[in-house]
């Protein structure tokens, strides 16, 4: 398979770089900078990226990498911070401006650089540096340029060495698609042929000849990731995998059963749903601190799964949704860490098992989804919004009590009818009641009430990091509040939450 390098000097685009190039088809990942140059030989890459990154290269404690790799004979497109490193280490100039470049710039490039085919001679692109290459090492020829840039592009296309001071990754450089494309195909000669149907095709043979005829055992939370590992895992090996499903009573209505639906008809596979409400709730009664109540549902959480594959399953494989965002840290080595919430559990040491199988672990999110469409896993399934491991527990704020999730799930579910109904749904990046655990004075026929409050929440953001309230019409908040009222025993007053990421969290615990 063709495989592309993303050399990770730190940059905050490390990650688009990658997705951009598996975009185009050609497979990439992402290396820190720490990698050994032997790794990198062996790997046998058709090109490699060097990202940007925060640094200045003349910084003491900048990342810097063994100038052997530019004679490797490998193509390199330095991006940024890596096109300054590039000539940096061929004793090329960088330079400290006063002030930072910031923002769309327009350059002009020499269209006939094999980096700049069909690209315009007048062409915006996105920048953000400070450094800048003043004079370019010997050997190379600028191929782009703009009134504050003398150097906006560099190449030495002898040894395909290319360095360009903007961001073609990010979508308002407008022809960046284009660069990178011609880096891949023109001069790297990859064929692009990365595709989702390749990728089931391969890691279900894979998953074959690894397991044989033994038993893999995979948790199930009903989040997108583990809901495709599982669908893979399934059309790899059938009856031989058992999906546990710990139904802790925190889920959204009807999920549990959903996703016990789903799997059981559609999937060939074991499918064990593991009831134990009850016990969640009792470990909660009394408990109002937000970090205690996600301490005891993760213990809990922990105690009940493990507990039931020790009395069944140990043996065999153990299975989990890994993602590669979950494996990749910023400039910090290769940090395959086992993400502590509840579909990717440390293994306690007492269990043991052969191997631990992550199919999904080189993939990004929107990939994730491609795949769990084309194994054909229920819409409802792959296009789940993000749902915290505790669960409604940290949407009752105090105390839990088996009462208010019944109330929560009621309301939570008109008000996902309502926003389903209404299409507005792809507005939103995620949405949700919350019950504060406050009661109001209401009035109900000719009767004083005194009953729970509902709060909702959505919001839309690209990466949760921030986000903003979503400007929901006055009219479906309207009909969302006199349904809930209306359909959910217990509650007299909605309220809506219009408050930013930052200073507000999207959750309110
Ligand atoms: P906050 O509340 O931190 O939420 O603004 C950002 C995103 O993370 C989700 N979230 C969680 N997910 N376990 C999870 O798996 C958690 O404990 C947790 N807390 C928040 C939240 O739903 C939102 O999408």
């Amino acid at each position: 398979m063709e495989k592309i390098l993303v050399l990770d000097f730190g940059g905050q685009y490390n990650q688009l770089i990658a997705r951009r190039v598996r975009d185009l088809k050609v497979y990439a990942e992402i290396l820190p900078y720490t990698t050994p140059l032997e790794t990198i030989k062996e790997n046998g890459y058709r090109g490699i990226i060097f990202t940007g990154g925060p640094n200045s290269v003349y910084d003491e404690d900048s990342p810097h990498y063994d100038p052997e790799i530019l004679k490797l004979g490998i193509p390199i497109l330095g991006i940024c911070y890596g096109a300054q490193l590039m000539s940096y280490m061929l004793n090329g100039k960088i330079e400290h401006a006063p002030t930072r470049e910031y923002g769309n710039m327009e350059i002009t490039v020499n269209n006939s650089s094999p980096l700049f085919k069909g690209v315009p001679e007048k062409t915006i692109t996105w920048m953000s540096h400070t450094d800048y290459i003043s004079k370019p090492p010997r050997g190379f020829t600028i191929s782009a340029w703009s009134n504050s840039c003398p150097c906006a592009a560099m190449e030495m296309t002898k040894k395909r060495l290319y360095g360009v001071q903007f961001h073609p990754e990010v979508t308002h450089t407008q022809y960046g698609k284009k660069v990178l494309s011609n880096f891949l195909f023109g001069i790297c000669g990859c064929k692009g042929d990365w595709e989702m149907g390749n990728f089931i095709d391969r890691t279900v043979k894979e998953l074959r000849e690894q397991i044989g005829d033994k038993g893999v055992v995979l948790g199930l939370s009903g989040g997108v990731d583990s809901n495709v590992a599982a669908a893979l895992l399934s059309k790899a090996v059938g009856k031989q995998l058992t999906c546990v499903f710990v139904d802790q009573g925190l889920m959204r209505k009807n999920e549990g059963d959903e996703v016990e639906k789903a799997f059981s008809g559609l999937f060939e596979m074991n499918f064990v749903r593991v009831n134990c409400q009850e016990t969640f709730y009792k470990a909660l009664a009394g408990v109002t601190d937000p970090e205690e109540k996600r301490k005891i549902i993760g213990t809990e959480f922990y105690k009940v799964f493990w507990d039931e594959i020790r009395e069944r399953y140990s043996e065999g494989f153990f299975a989990q949704g890994t993602i590669y965002p979950d494996r990749i840290e910023s400039g910090k080595g290769d940090a395959a860490k086992i993400k502590t919430h509840h579909n990717q559990v440390g293994l306690p040491e007492d269990v043991h098992f052969e191997g631990v199988i992550e199919p999904l672990k080189d993939l990004f999110k929107d990939e994730v989804r491609r795949v769990g469409e084309e194994l054909g896993l229920p819409k409802d399934l792959v296009w789940r919004q993000p749902f915290p491991g505790p669960g409604l527990g940290v949407r009752i704020i105090g105390e839990v009590t088996a009462e208010k999730v019944r109330i929560l799930q009621d309301a939570d579910w008109v008000l996902r009818d309502e926003v389903k109904k209404s299409g507005y749904e792809d507005e939103l990046s995620q949405f949700f009641a919350v019950l504060p655990g406050v009661r109001t004075v209401g009035v109900m026929g000719d009767a004083r009430t005194y009953s729970e409050l509902i709060a909702i929440r959505a919001v839309t953001t690209d990466n949760f990091m921030t986000a903003d309230w979503a400007k929901i019409p006055y009219d479906l908040l309207g009909r969302i509040s006199s349904r809930i009222i209306n359909e959910v025993d217990g509650v007299n007053r909605v309220v809506y939450d219009i408050t930013q990421k930052p200073p507000a969290t999207v959750e309110w615990e």
